[in-house]
């Protein structure tokens, strides 16, 4: 008997998909759309434990033999959250021995920035603004993954986030588009490699199609209301470049965008995805987002969700039990889902099975994979990355740190290994983190004193991060910790040192999925101990862990340096010691705008220019209106000249393209590296324009004296906008600033002008 065409590695992809697809039920298909969480190992409790539990509880320890039935029955395509590599082949053998056809599963999993070694958190890979650097994490990410079995990631998360009480905003690449699409594209590139199915990588899945990063009030899942113009200007761009970068996977968000689900748009899964943007793989739901059609009272019950789900081009439901997906045989039969409307879904499913090459090695190497997760290359990367993500929010020249004896280190947060590596992490191994503490210990050497106090605690544990079950929920700071002593001990012991290290910030845990904050404040006594530090009068540095903008008035005006540290991952402290020692000089760049209090919230750079332009910065009574730190800011320990901005031509044609050109010199005697960004404002049009649009930055290092020419180019992919006059992309004739600078503050001393006839 031959060989059927799907089990043919020489047939393409699509061949073989097709080929399989003309074998299955209707049923299987079903299977082949549904993803299922596997928590644990599938070993149940005692029976006596058991028994005690309620039945809500019981279902939950039980979900997992559910899983492994349905295995057996063919009755799923994929599992979620398996990282041992034991379980995975037990697991794989008995979907393929189980089902009919013996079709392996993919595996997906939340590798948002890294699995056994932590890079820093997204939003710092985000403030090293260079993707290259976010490239080769997620590469390293993607290596350690795949020799688990992971096959698949939930990430990058390009949600664009302007609103920091969300906590997912850590997940992603801030405010901008620009900064934010080539962010995306770069962690595509570096999870998924050249291409899909590339040897130690796993496919990308860019979420949460779209728009959940401007949940009303920043309150997580809550609904978005956006115009069409900022959804194609701001909100979409970093998924067509996701897309573009040749993402495998999406995965769609929950809320209402507009009144309409995500999850059950046709509009965004289908008219803009597959026809605007040409999305070629498959679309994943949310964790239960295709059952949230009904919870949201969108769907009428569980078979009109599936239906609407799949119907509007969601291929592939996530779910814990009961999968809609399972109903959809009864919505062919009722005639509301066409079984060609299966088929498409199942046919993308297949062929991403393909290309992973899963029906030719569908088991992971057990042996080999101890010896990848503890790679040392790994961590010097993740070293590497972190170095590059510091920003240096102040500097009155007290860093880099020189020739002190004795150094306080303060804060609970400077020697906790948990918070270090920031949330989303599920699989490390917390012991080797280097903290802030340890890694200024091993920098500072023989002879200099390095002591710790704790002060005050830095959160709060009654945050309740919903992952800490399998984040192994590790206590930051014991339950008996004494605030008032602790805070005493740790003013004496800055009292003692040449310079107190203080670092402030927020617990890991809250920040993250469902883990909004209302307030932007400093949790607990963390500024009390900062101005009784500062009121010892020993010079002090402030560090800042976290994830998001806090309210740092006080330390803008009265502590003489402020350097965030974001979480900074598992070789964090030795980045922190690096930049502070000035082995290497900061030169992130803040992805979003640093707000004085959250009482501004929102608040971009690219805002639009008003009736009274010159009290753009006078609107509150009892705050000013601008930022406390722009969009771009970030200092170094070197000092950077800007030539005038180049425009040439100065007047180029609608579509055509000028090229900007501007010379930096490195006029300090440090190595270091500069961040030249591209801002652009147009002077009249179709629709009025931002008063700042970022359209191009490089990172470059550039050595003591050092004069570089840097070049962009503006052309219709940068002038062009959609405009909600003409309800379309438009490029207008007008006038155009330009300015390149360090900051979005650039002004027009750097500017030129460029005219579009
Ligand atoms: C819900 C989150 O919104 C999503 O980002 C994540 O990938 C899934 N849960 C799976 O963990």
């Amino acid at each position: 008997m031959t060989q059927p065409t799907y089990l043919d590695p020489n047939q393409s992809p699509e061949r073989r998909a097709d080929d399989l697809l003309g074998r299955l039920t209707l049923e299987e298909k079903a299977g082949q759309l549904t993803q299922y969480f596997y928590f644990g190992t599938g070993e149940l409790p005692d029976p006596a434990v058991l028994e005690a539990m309620s039945e809500e509880e019981r279902q939950v320890v039980q979900q997992p033999l559910a899983v492994e039935a349905a295995l057996e029955q063919g009755a799923a395509g994929s599992v979620l959250f398996v990282v041992n590599p034991a379980l995975h082949n037990r697991l794989q053998r008995k979907a393929i021995e189980g089902s009919r056809l013996g079709i392996p599963l993919i595996f997906g999993f939340d590798v948002i920035h890294g699995l056994r070694t932590v890079l820093p958190v997204p939003i710092a890979l985000a403030a090293s603004w260079s993707p290259e650097t976010a490239a080769e994490g997620q590469a390293v990410a993607a290596r350690e993954a795949r020799a688990v079995g992971i096959h698949w990631t939930f990430a990058p998360m390009v949600d664009i986030a302007r609103d920091p009480r969300w906590g997912r905003i850590v997940e992603g690449a801030g405010e901008d588009p620009i900064l934010g699409g080539a962010v995306a594209a770069a962690q595509v590139r570096g999870f998924q490699g050249e291409r899909i199915g590339a040897d130690e990588r796993v496919i990308a899945g860019p979420k949460h199609f779209a728009g959940y990063g401007a949940a009303l009030g920043g309150r997580d899942y809550d609904d978005a209301d956006i115009s069409d113009a900022e959804l194609h200007n701001v909100y979409l761009p970093p998924f067509r470049a996701a897309v573009e970068a040749g993402a495998g996977n999406i995965m769609s968000a929950y809320m209402d965008l507009n009144g309409v689900p995500a999850s059950g748009s046709r509009w965004l899964l289908t008219d803009i995805l597959r026809d605007e943007f040409g999305f070629d793989g498959w679309v994943v739901s949310d964790a239960n987002a295709v059952r949230s059609l009904a919870t949201q009272h969108f769907a009428r019950d569980l078979t009109d969700a599936g239906a609407r789900a799949l119907n509007a081009g969601l291929d592939m439901e996530m779910c814990m039990f009961d999968p809609a997906f399972g109903r959809l045989p009864e919505a062919v039969a009722a005639g509301v889902v066409t079984e060609e409307a299966v088929d498409t879904a199942v046919r993308r499913v297949l062929e991403a099975k393909f290309r992973l090459g899963l029906f030719e090695n569908p088991y992971v190497d057990e042996a080999a994979a101890p010896g990848v997760l503890s790679d040392a290359v790994h961590r010097d990367v993740a070293r590497k990355a972190a170095e590059k993500t510091f920003v240096l929010l102040k500097n009155d020249g007290i860093l880099p740190l020189a020739g002190q004896r004795r150094i306080a280190v303060i804060g609970q947060l400077a020697d906790s290994p948990r918070d270090t590596l920031g949330p989303w992490v599920f699989d490390h191994d917390v012991d080797e983190t280097v903290t802030i503490l340890e890694g200024l210990r091993a920098r500072a050497g023989e002879g200099v004193q390095v002591e710790h106090a704790p002060g005050v605690r830095a959160g709060s544990r009654v945050f309740p991060s919903m992952f800490d079950r399998m984040d192994h929920g590790l206590p930051t700071v014991a339950d008996d910790f004494d605030d008032d002593a602790e805070l005493g001990r740790a003013v004496e012991l800055a009292r003692s040192a040449e310079v107190a290290i203080v670092v402030i910030g927020q617990n890991q845990n809250m920040i993250g999925e469902k883990a909004s904050t209302s307030t932007l404040d400093l949790p607990g006594r963390q500024l009390e101990l900062l101005q009784a530090v500062v009121a010892t009068g020993t010079p002090t540095v402030a560090l800042v862990m976290s994830g998001r903008p806090l309210d740092l008035r006080w330390a803008a005006r009265n502590v003489p340096a402020i350097l965030q540290v974001w979480y900074p991952g598992t070789r964090g402290g030795e980045a922190v010691a690096s930049a502070l020692f000035g082995d290497v000089a900061p030169a992130g760049r803040l992805p979003f705008t640093w707000p004085r209090t959250v009482g501004q919230v929102p608040m971009v750079y690219s805002h639009y220019r008003t009736f009274q332009p010159e009290e753009q910065g006078q609107r509150y009574w009892d705050e000013e209106s601008t930022p406390l730190w722009v969009f771009g800011h970030g200092l170094s320990y070197a000092s950077f000249r800007y030539g005038d901005a180049r425009v040439e031509p100065a007047e180029i044609g609608v579509g055509g393209t000028a090229t900007v050109a501007v010379e930096v010199t490195n006029t300090s005697g440090v190595a270091a590296d500069e961040v030249v960004q591209l801002y652009i404002h147009q002077r009249h049009g179709t629709s009025t324009r931002p008063i700042r649009e970022l359209k191009g930055f490089q990172r470059l290092t550039l050595v003591a004296g050092e004069t570089r020419t840097v070049t962009f180019e503006l052309g219709p992919d940068q002038l062009r906008y959609w405009s909600a006059a003409t309800r379309d992309w438009v490029q207008d004739a007008t006038e155009i600033d330009v300015w390149v600078g360090g900051s979005s503050a650039v002004t027009e001393g750097t500017g030129a002008l460029l005219t579009v006839r």
